[in-house]
């Protein structure tokens, strides 16, 4: 005997086994619903994985702090007691999400200063002026930097000799060196960059 919920052959009543469309409907929305629910929660970890080094970056911005650390140079003994000497700035640096061991990340001077000479200056090896690196020249004991002429004495300010313009805008940059870690013979830099070409000594993020 036929069942009289199947649709019967050339009847156009649907068959009363098939759900009704609306609830077909209504399925297929919660589940649409549910899965968008359930597949965006991965993303909000992953979403802060990748913002936490940006956000953390700018509250420090925020809060005023730089990227400076404390990078180790050189023994005291490596610095000469007379002039001044470039020495390269090793350290491992960090983008936003890679790190990178034992980089040269730029390059310092460091000449000593004080009675017993125990003591020592750093400079940023990079030209106020516009970004070149300068020297060292022993038969003037001055700084200069060949690509426009600016001129520093041993102390970093600027040489200013009548006739000649020097164009830095400001002394050379002066990093500050850690005095306890001096003592044990050990010569550790706040290495920092700043921007090129302004009066004020403005820290690089
Ligand atoms: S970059 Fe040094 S003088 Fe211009």
């Amino acid at each position: 005997m036929a069942d009289r919920n199947q649709r019967e052959p050339g009847s156009s009543e649907p068959s009363s086994n098939s759900p009704p469309p609306r609830r077909n409907f209504l399925v297929s929305f919660l589940a649409v619903v549910f899965g968008a629910i359930i597949s965006f929660f991965p993303l909000v970890p992953g979403a802060a994985v990748l913002l936490d080094p940006v956000l953390r970056r700018k509250k420090k911005v925020a809060d005023g702090e730089t990227n400076a650390d404390f990078v180790r140079i050189t023994s005291l003994d490596s610095v000469p007691k007379e002039g001044a000497q470039q020495f390269p700035v090793i350290a491992h640096r960090h983008d936003a999400w890679n790190h990178f061991p034992n980089e040269r990340i730029g390059a310092v001077y460091l000449r000593r200063i004080g009675e017993n000479q125990e003591n020592v200056q750093c400079f940023n090896a990079v030209c106020p002026h516009l970004g070149c690196i300068f020297s060292y020249v022993t038969s003037r004991n001055e700084f200069y930097c060949p690509c426009h002429n600016s001129a520093f004495k041993i102390d970093g300010s600027k040489v200013e000799s009548s006739g000649q313009v020097n164009p830095s805008p400001r002394p050379l940059d002066e990093l500050e060196v850690d005095q306890e870690r001096l003592q044990q013979g050990e010569v550790w830099v706040k290495f920092q960059n700043f921007y090129t070409g302004t009066e004020e000594r403005i820290p690089k993020q």
